[in-house]
């Protein structure tokens, strides 16, 4: 059970819906409240609200918002869960102004983290309720799955500087929030919400994450395909953890040591990730061999087709994608139907039937 994290769900249904049960189950002390419209509910201070809008379908706009300003005390804060596309008057954005909005289906994972988030805000007794104009913030699987993809970069950095211990569930986590935001199609977003981050390293790994996600969900890659591809592409350039800075935030052109140096990343990352157990040898594989070339002209090793299997070849594909529509010191970004032109002329080094069946993503990135 988390301490001191309490919610109570409101819907007309009877029971609980199965989606929160499961979401909480064991781990936080729920309290189910079946509402009827004007009827005043007492929760306890620091319980945090959920109302199921799904479940109450039959209350207008004036009832939630009579629900939410007199009949909970105190009224914050305040969750609702429902569906995107949900046509009842409780469209999500009448409700923004009182509190979050999670769509269904959501993962028990991320609501599980709104949750926390909200219980650890410091509040007021009786709280005012939004005005019209203050920014509500609606709570999605994007933002979710970057903030996790973040909290995993910053421990797996660390841990390749030696500073920590792998964190293995951070990132399965991490890996899971990625596909469920991109099997809902926002590769869109995803690559604008990332350009927003302000660390050039963390901004490349979760970029390369999306569009590699991105790219399985396209081809169809089965989910356990997918979690290997999330969480080698978030792991690709852990090796740069070992590149001095100075190095990796050059702005000019490196040395030619300088450059050597550089081309050891992915075997720096791939000897850090071996001093743990449980890393699988695809993502080792992924680490080690994201800058080869199918015609042996990559590194660090200099290895063929025959030993680049096809998880690398996404990854690889991703990464360069990633490094053309970004934005550095020395270059313009390129659209991403422009970067798919390029990997078009990367005849014998990519992957072409890959490039062929993603190129129709380019308009989307
Ligand atoms: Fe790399
Ligand atoms: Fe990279």
């Amino acid at each position: 059970m988390l301490s001191g994290v309490h919610v109570a769900v409101l819907g007309e249904s009877e029971h609980l819906p199965e989606d929160l049960r499961r979401a909480f189950a064991g781990l936080v002390s729920v309290r189910h409240i079946r509402i009827k419209a004007r009827e005043v509910v007492e929760i306890g201070t620091g319980t945090v609200v959920i109302i199921d809008a799904d479940r109450a379908a039959s209350f207008s706009p004036d009832d939630i918002e009579n629900l939410v300003l007199n009949q909970i005390r105190p009224a914050r804060p305040l969750i609702f869960v429902g569906q995107a596309k949900s046509r009842t008057p409780l469209a999500a954005h009448n409700l923004l102004r009182f509190g979050s909005f999670v769509f269904r289906p959501f993962s028990a994972a991320s609501l599980l983290d709104i949750v926390q988030f909200l219980s650890s805000q410091p509040r007021a007794d009786e709280p005012a309720p939004a005005a019209e104009d203050s920014p509500a913030w609606i709570v999605d699987e994007h933002a979710l799955a970057m903030v996790a993809g973040e909290k995993a970069l910053s421990t797996l950095f660390s841990f390749a500087k030696g500073q920590s211990r792998l964190k293995q569930p951070e990132l399965i986590k991490a890996g899971d929030l990625l596909i469920g935001s991109l099997s809902e199609g926002g590769l869109n977003s995803w690559v604008r919400g990332v350009r927003q981050h302000h660390d050039r390293t963390y901004q490349h790994c979760l970029l390369v994450a999306g569009l590699a996600v991105g790219f399985g969900l396209k081809l169809g890659f089965r989910q356990s395909d997918l979690l290997l591809v999330a969480k080698g592409a978030l792991l690709h350039d852990i090796g740069k953890a070992r590149v001095p800075l100075d190095i990796l935030d050059k702005p000019g052109e490196l040395t030619e040591a300088e450059s050597a140096m550089m081309r050891q990343h992915p075997a720096y990352g791939e000897q850090v990730l071996r001093l743990e157990s449980g890393i699988e040898p695809e993502i080792l594989r992924v680490v080690r061999s994201h800058h080869e070339a199918l015609d042996g002209s990559g590194y660090p090793d200099g290895v063929g087709s025959e030993r680049i299997d096809d998880l690398v070849r996404l990854t690889t594909i991703a990464d360069i994608v990633a490094a053309l529509i970004e934005k550095r010191p020395y270059k313009a970004p390129l659209s991403g139907e422009a970067a798919f032109e390029v990997l078009a002329a990367m005849q014998g080094k990519v992957d072409m039937p890959i490039v062929s069946a993603l190129a129709p993503l380019g308009r989307l990135i």
